[in-house]
């Protein structure tokens, strides 16, 4: 039987290798990681890091940020069939159509997107600094890809002329308001959180709004003892850890992403042991891609 906690370990020091986890992921998974955070958070760690290796246990479009961003490391996905179905809702070939039928639009890419549509994207945002930049572009024709559910969002509080993409997430999307307000009426005590990937009218009810990161740290700050988590079950595991005091309520033990949820230990075990699966994308889609990302960057670190 193998040890596979003791065994990852010893494979990353004889390797230089890192491993990042999002809040999704497995809480046995997220433990065993050296930096576990949102996307965003995740992807500025793969920018800056010297390691070698970076083992990255999310989904593929967060390993392949973290490549278009460290291009000259090796970055491995253990489980290279982890899609995120909103990211694959917007094909290179239906945003390549947009563009040219509209070329005066200003295209807005959510990070859950391809490399390739990265490519063809003016800037990148995420859940947590979508609104400080959209700010910057008020005076844009925007198309927001792909999640209906944020561009919508966006459109209604800065009063944008934004297009959405059809896309959404599969989990968040699932809730309607009736549920989230019979959960808030039987535990009206409880402060409701959620990530905006919601529906925009579940969001406008919500005691806070914010990316896995800044929901957890919100519970951190908050006085308040309980909490109604609107978002993928995951976090709840960083939540229990940091607040061994306070209540966390799941809306539903279902509320669950799958292709999060398919990285196990011997996944990582086996991925660093044989340093796969391996993410490559060619030389021009890298360059391309990383545009919209460096502009993300430079708005989202200024004065910071
Ligand atoms: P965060 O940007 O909050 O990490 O969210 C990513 C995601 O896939 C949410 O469903
Ligand atoms: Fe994609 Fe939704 Fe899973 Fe996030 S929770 S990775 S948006 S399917």
């Amino acid at each position: 039987m193998i040890d596979y906690k003791s065994e990852i370990e010893k494979l990353k020091k004889e390797k230089n290798a890192i491993i990042l986890a999002h809040y999704y992921q497995r809480g046995e998974v997220q433990d065993i990681a050296d930096f576990t955070g949102d996307s965003l958070y995740l992807s500025q760690i793969a920018r800056d890091s010297d390691a070698d290796i970076i083992c990255f246990c999310g989904v593929h479009f967060m390993a392949e940020t973290a490549k278009i961003l460290a291009p000259n490391k090796k970055v491995i996905i253990p489980r290279f069939d982890a899609g995120c179905p909103m990211a694959d809702t917007a094909t290179y070939e239906d945003v390549l159509q947009y563009k040219k039928n509209n070329p005066d639009t200003f295209i807005v890419s959510y990070v859950n997107t391809t490399a390739k549509v990265k490519a063809l994207s003016d800037v990148c945002v995420t859940s947590s600094n979508a609104e400080k930049i959209i700010r910057n572009f008020t005076d844009k024709k925007i198309l927001y890809i792909p999640d209906k559910n944020l561009g919508s969002y966006l459109r209604k509080k800065y009063n944008l002329e934004l297009e959405t993409w059809p896309g959404f997430c599969y989990v968040h999307d699932r809730f309607d308001l009736d549920e989230m307000l019979a959960v808030k009426k039987e535990n009206p005590e409880a402060l409701m959180l959620v990530h905006p990937e919601m529906k925009i009218e579940i969001v406008e009810i919500a005691d806070f709004v914010g990316s896995t990161k800044a929901l957890l740290e919100f519970t951190k700050k908050s006085p308040a003892k309980k909490f109604i988590i609107g978002t993928e079950n995951g976090i709840i595991h960083q939540m229990k850890k940091a607040n061994p005091d306070k209540e966390f309520i799941q809306v539903k033990s279902t509320f669950s992403c799958f292709n999060m949820k398919k990285t196990h230990l011997a996944d990582v075990y086996y991925s660093l042991l044989n340093e796969m699966s391996e993410i490559k994308l060619p030389p021009e889609i890298l360059t391309a891609a990383y545009k919209p990302l460096k502009l993300m960057f430079e708005i989202t670190e200024k004065n910071e």
